[in-house]
C-alpha cells in the first residue's frame, strides 16, 4: 500500500506521515511539498523532514518507507493522498485571500495527484475545509466517494477529550457524534453522546454540557490563540485514522467530510456526515433521525458551508 501525503513539509503534514509509520501498515509514504527560497539558498521540507523520519524507523521499529520530494512522478500508484498543503491564516489576510489563494493550491495539488494516481482517494485537511473538497472533487474529477475532507473526527476528539477531562475518564470510553461544516456552525450532538454506552446526560448537567460544546466548536481557536497558529498533533492524527480505516477496509464509522445528496434533506454539498469509511472510500452516509432542533442546527450549518462556497464560486469568476 502507498500513501502520499502533500504538505508534509509542514506541521499537519509531518504529523499525518509519522502517525501513519508508526502504525507500519503501509509499504511506501511519499511526502510531497515545495521547495523553500531563502536569498540564494533552497530548501526542501518534505525531503527533509521525510528523511528525518526515515531515521527515526530504525528506533520507532516501523519498515514505511518514508520518500521526501517535490516531484508528483514519484506519488503514481497511490491508494491514498491526503492534502495539507495551503496556508495558514495570517494577520492582514481577509477571509477571501485565504480562500482564493488554498484554493488555488488545493486545486492544483489534486489535479497533479489524480493524474499520477486515478484510482486513489483523497482525504483533504486544507481550510476552508468543506469548500476545499469541492474544490478536490472538481479539479480532480475522481468520484464523489474518493474525495473527502478530514474535520469531524478531529472537532469529536475535542469534545471527547473535554468530556474525560471533565469527568476523569478513559478517553477511550466516551463516543461521540458531531456533523455539520468545519467551523463555528459545527454541530455537536449530546444526545449522542456516551459514556461506555450509557447517555452522557446521566453524567453532566445541561448547562454545564453545553459549555463543553461551545469550547468544542471553537477548539480550533484556542489552540490558535495558545500557540499564534493552528493545531497539528490532533488533526494529522485524526487524518491518518482515516487512511487507515481505508488502507485496512476496517468499516469504521466516522465524521466525515463527504458528499451528500438528499441526506438529512440536504442537496448536492460536502458536509460533515457520519459515514462507513473502508476500501473504495465512503461507503455509505449514514442517516440517523435528529429532533427538530438538532435539524434546525444543522441546517444552519450547510447554510454557512454553501456561502462560503458561493463566495469561493464568486471569487473564481472574477
Ligand atoms: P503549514 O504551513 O505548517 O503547512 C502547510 C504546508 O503546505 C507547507 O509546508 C507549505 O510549504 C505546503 N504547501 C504550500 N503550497 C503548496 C503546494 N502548492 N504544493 C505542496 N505543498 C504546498 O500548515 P499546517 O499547520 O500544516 O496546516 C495545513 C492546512 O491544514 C491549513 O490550511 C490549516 O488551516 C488546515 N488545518 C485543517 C484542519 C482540519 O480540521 N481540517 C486542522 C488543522 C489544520
Ligand atoms: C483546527 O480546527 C484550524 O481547522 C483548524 O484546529
Amino acid at each position: 500500500m502507498k500513501v502520499t501525503v502533500v504538505g508534509a513539509g509542514g506541521n499537519v503534514g509531518s504529523t499525518v506521515v509519522d502517525v501513519l509509520a508508526q502504525r507500519d501498515i503501509c509499504k511506501e509514504i511519499v511526502a510531497v511539498d515545495i521547495e523553500k527560497k531563502d536569498g540564494d539558498k533552497t530548501f526542501y521540507p518534505s525531503k527533509g523532514r521525510g528523511l528525518d523520519q526515515w531515521e527515526s524507523a530504525p528506533v520507532n521499529l516501523f519498515d514505511t518507507r518514508i520518500n521526501g520530494t517535490v516531484d508528483y512522478a514519484d506519488t503514481a500508484g497511490s491508494d491514498v493522498c491526503v492534502i495539507t498543503a495551503g496556508v495558514p491564516r495570517r494577520p492582514g489576510m481577509s477571509r477571501d485571500d485565504l480562500l482564493e489563494i488554498n484554493a488555488n493550491i488545493v486545486g492544483d495539488v489534486s489535479k497533479k495527484l489524480a493524474e499520477h494516481s486515478p484510482e486513489t482517494i483523497i482525504i483533504v485537511v486544507s481550510n476552508p475545509l468543506d469548500v476545499m473538497v469541492q474544490v478536490a472533487k472538481e479539479s480532480s474529477g475522481l468520484p464523489y466517494e474518493r474525495v473527502m475532507g478530514m474535520a469531524g473526527i478531529l472537532d469529536t476528539a475535542r469534545f471527547r477529550a473535554f468530556i474525560a477531562s471533565e469527568l476523569d475518564v478513559s478517553p477511550k470510553d466516551i463516543q461521540a457524534l458531531l456533523m455539520g461544516g468545519h467551523g463555528d456552525t459545527m454541530v455537536p450532538l449530546p444526545r449522542f453522546t456516551t459514556l461506555a454506552g450509557m447517555p452522557i446526560t446521566h453524567f453532566i448537567d445541561e448547562d454545564r454540557l453545553q459549555e463543553i460544546v461551545d469550547r468544542a466548536k471553537k477548539g480550533g481557536g484556542e489552540i490558535v490563540g495558545l500557540m499564534g497558529t493552528s493545531a497539528w498533533y490532533a488533526p494529522g492524527a485524526a487524518a491518518a485514522q482515516m487512511v487507515e480505516a481505508i488502507l485496512l477496509d476496517q468499516n469504521r464509522i466516522f465524521p466525515v467530510c463527504a458528499h451528500i445528496d438528499g441526506e438529512y434533506g440536504i442537496d448536492d454539498l460536502y458536509i460533515g456526515v457520519p459515514v462507513k469509511l473502508g476500501t473504495g472510500g465512503v461507503k455509505e452516509v449514514i442517516e440517523v433521525a435528529l429532533n427538530e432542533e438538532e435539524q434546525d442546527l444543522l441546517n444552519e450549518s450547510a447554510k454557512a458551508v454553501r456561502s462560503t462556497l458561493d463566495e469561493f464560486r464568486e471569487l473564481m469568476n472574477k
